[in-house]
């Protein structure tokens, strides 16, 4: 395997789903096969009704799976065989249903009993694709979330008129984003072998009193995606998180921390062992001089002030105790004069790499699950990477790192 054919030679199961993005796949078929992946079908029956069995199989020049009970090989169960030895697994389409049953474990296809099957040290892609108040329903939102923090790579569905008139979000990605994603989760795997790296994630907690405290609308999902990415490509990752919603990433070391302090604290502990740092947290910049001990009381008609001090700079402090060869990277976050702020930032707290986004953009920044960011390299160098989902953000900004770092 070469990094220019990442596919070549691997086995690919291509769960395809019944909604009319089914007809894309049989292009994604074309364009795996083409690259020298062995690509193995399988489709639900509601599949069939939008694309035929006898196309996956003239693509792919394999039998196509669409029966539980229709066994091949009888000294091999084929749905067990079929996960347990595929490189990687893809579902375009994804339908709500299928996320539905992916999301709680039902195996009552040939479909999703190969899912439930699938092996955690797989990777696993799934291209939703469907009307965009489905996508939308609490329901849908939350499954797509668990599988998220399972690990499962989703990627991000477009806008545009749907099958049925809508206008929304819902249309399947193009089978070449679907590639693209594919060959990203391949080419740089094992390139942080032996690499330490320390992500700081989510928001911090600065208390009030016992009851309250000052936050801020970070969910954490970006640090968490890159921390994940890290361990995809064999890096040994601490993640020093702020309070969030989200489960560890398989395979990082998590530390918890509640304020700025204790996130100073935590990463100065690890940073000396650390080749990369990745500072993603929003970290409080001022917190209350004074905690009450006791739950501030309510007084009708009176204001009150509170007097705050400022946090010490968390990656400031970390790129002034910098050990040899350490690569350290920045975040920005910005709602205005991105390029101006994120080079100040650059200068101003010594870092490799500024990586700047408009928190002002609704697909971007705080809370959800896509970013559009712009890379910042000491010398005015900056490059803007695509909307996309924040693993595969991640994955962009490994990539540049890992590039740099070999240059030194
Ligand atoms: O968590 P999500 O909901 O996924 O949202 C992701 C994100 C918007 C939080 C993330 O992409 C992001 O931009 N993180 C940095 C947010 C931020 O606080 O930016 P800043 O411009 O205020 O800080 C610049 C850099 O200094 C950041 O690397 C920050 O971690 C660091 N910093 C800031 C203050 C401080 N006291 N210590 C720090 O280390």
């Amino acid at each position: 395997m070469t990094d220019n054919a990442p596919l070549a030679g691997k086995r690919v199961l291509l769960g395809v789903s019944g909604s009319i993005a089914a007809y894309k796949s049989a292009d994604l078929c074309s364009r795996l096969s083409k690259l020298g992946a062995e690509v193995h079908v399988v489709m639900t029956s509601s599949a069939m009704h939008f694309v035929g069995e006898a196309t996956m199989r003239a693509l792919t020049r394999r039998s196509v799976m669409t029966d539980l009970f229709d066994e091949p090989h009888s000294d091999r169960i084929a749905h067990i065989d079929l996960a347990q030895s595929s490189d990687i697994v893809v579902v375009a389409p994804a339908t709500a249903n299928l996320i539905a049953k992916m999301a709680v474990g039902i195996a009552d296809d040939i479909l999703t009993t190969c899912l439930l099957a699938v092996p955690k040290s797989t990777p696993l892609l799934v291209a939703p694709a469907m009307n965009s108040l489905m996508l939308e329903h609490p329901a849908t939102q939350h499954n797509l979330a668990t599988l998220r923090d399972r690990g499962v790579e989703i990627l991000a569905t477009g806008y545009g008129v749907l099958a049925c008139q809508d206008v929304g979000y819902g249309k399947m990605a193009e089978p070449d984003e679907i590639v693209t994603a594919i060959n990203l989760m391949f080419s740089n795997r094992g390139d942080f072998c032996g690499k330490r790296v320390l992500v700081t994630a989510g928001p911090t907690r600065e208390p009030l009193d016992p009851v309250r405290y000052i936050g801020n609308r970070s969910s954490g999902k970006m640090g968490y995606a890159l921390a994940q990415a890290a361990v995809r490509r064999g890096a040994s990752v601490i993640l020093v998180s702020g309070p969030t919603a989200l489960a560890s990433p398989p395979g990082v070391e998590l530390v918890r921390v509640q304020t700025a302090e204790q996130m100073l604290a935590e990463c100065m502990k690890a940073a000396p062992d650390c080749n990369v740092i990745i500072g993603a947290a929003a970290v409080a910049d001022y917190r209350p001089a004074k905690v009450a001990d006791s739950k501030m009381k309510r007084q009708s008609g009176v204001s009150i002030t509170i007097e705050l001090v400022p946090n010490e700079d968390i990656i400031a402090a970390l790129t002034s105790h910098r050990s040899p060869g350490q690569f350290i990277v920045g975040f920005a976050a910005e709602t205005d004069n991105v390029e101006q702020n994120a080079a100040r930032k650059l200068t101003s707290k010594g870092l490799d790499l500024v990586v700047s986004n408009d928190v002002s953009r609704p697909d971007a920044g705080f809370d959800v699950d896509t970013n559009a960011v712009t890379l910042h390299w000491p010398g005015g160098n900056s490059e803007d990477l695509p909307l996309q989902s924040k693993l595969a953000t991640a994955d962009h900004i490994l990539t540049r790192i890992a590039a740099a770092m070999s240059h030194v």
